[in-house]
């Protein structure tokens, strides 16, 4: 008889004992139990085998095929348990990574605004989002009466005004108050612009939310001109807007300035098919009740002052045509800016 059973077997269990991962453990199965394994041969052996061989090569190659299960079926549950780093994690694979997150498209627009005018020697002021009835209303000539002193019109809170009895305090309706406290604070010559969040209770459509940003702007010194205002906003929308843009001062009236405009931007010709022109900001010379509400001396200085909405500006120079857009903060939208 040719083989050797005892030395084969020998020879599976050192095979066997050498086993240290799944792929070391499938060459160990074919070499003893493939198509062209060891217990293969040995059966195709046996039909050219001598009679009296045969019982004997028989039950050796069965005995071999028992001994490489046993030993397949104790190796594979020590191999698979403990798998290298190398097979467990691709390392080759390139990396999922996080996103890396970026400013939203209204703090970009923000930025791009206030950079505009401090290039034209603004300087930037924030001012309370909770304002007296003085600084959002009194101060800029906005009489006892007018509507939009209505609660229906703004947001009032449950808390008294500490400098004012019985009077009660609010969400700032628009920036303009900054104007007041900036005018109460600091002396002319000055250029200020005034960024921040602005509450009406508007119900929520396409263009409209109780919340939305401004940027006002002030400025005041003895001899301050409209056609500087104009030259100013016209100069601003081409840096903001580019060369291209097509704007119109549109008179208008608003109780802090006098005489006063609304801007309006050419929707058309930036590419904006909804109408023809949009509103962008109100803008006019200060009133001079204003100034004497802050305590100037009657007569000394002039200024300009005007007040932008910043979702209006981008929705016009990135094509957006729905305000909400901006607070469903849907990552889909805000990934395109
Ligand atoms: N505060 C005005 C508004 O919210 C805009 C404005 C600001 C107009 C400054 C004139 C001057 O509509």
């Amino acid at each position: 008889m040719q083989w050797n059973f005892q030395e084969i077997q020998q020879q599976a269990r050192n095979d066997a004992g050498s086993i240290g991962n799944p792929q070391e453990l499938e060459a160990f199965r074919l070499k003893y139990l493939g198509k062209k394994g060891v217990v293969a041969d040995i059966f195709a052996a046996l039909k050219s085998a001598e009679p009296a061989d045969k019982a004997a090569i028989g039950k050796g190659a069965k005995e071999l095929r028992g001994l490489v299960e046993e030993l397949l079926a104790e190796k594979s549950g020590g191999v698979n348990a403990v798998k290298t780093i190398e097979e467990q994690v691709d390392i080759s694979l390139p990396g999922t990574g996080g996103d890396i997150g970026h400013t939203h498209i209204l703090t970009q627009t923000m930025k791009e605004i206030i950079t505009v005018f401090e290039g034209m020697g603004f300087v930037t002021i924030e001012t309370p989002e909770i304002e007296t009835e003085f600084h959002n209303f009194t101060g800029l000539n906005i009489p006892i009466d007018h509507p939009s002193r209505d609660a229906f019109d703004t947001f009032y809170l449950d808390a008294e005004d500490p400098s004012s009895k019985g009077r009660r305090l609010l969400l700032r309706s628009h920036t303009s108050p900054g104007q007041v406290r900036i005018m109460k604070q600091h002396k002319p010559p000055m250029a200020v612009i005034v960024p921040g969040r602005v509450y009406r209770p508007d119900a929520v459509d396409a263009s409209h939310s109780f919340m939305f940003h401004q940027i006002e702007g002030l400025l005041v010194e003895e001899k301050a001109q409209f056609s500087e205002l104009k030259g100013l906003l016209t100069e601003f929308c081409r840096r903001f807007f580019g060369p291209k843009v097509n704007m119109r001062f549109r008179p208008h009236f608003f109780p802090f300035t006098e005489p006063s405009a609304e801007v309006d931007i050419n929707a058309e010709i930036l590419g904006i098919q909804r109408k023809k022109w949009l509103e962008i900001l109100g803008c006019g010379m200060v009133n001079p009740k204003v100034f004497e509400a802050v305590g100037y001396p009657k007569g000394k200085y002039k200024g300009f002052a005007f007040g932008m909405g910043v979702e209006r500006m981008a929705m016009l120079k990135y094509g957006i045509n729905d305000i909400r857009l901006f607070y469903e903060n849907d990552v889909r939208f805000l990934k395109q800016f």
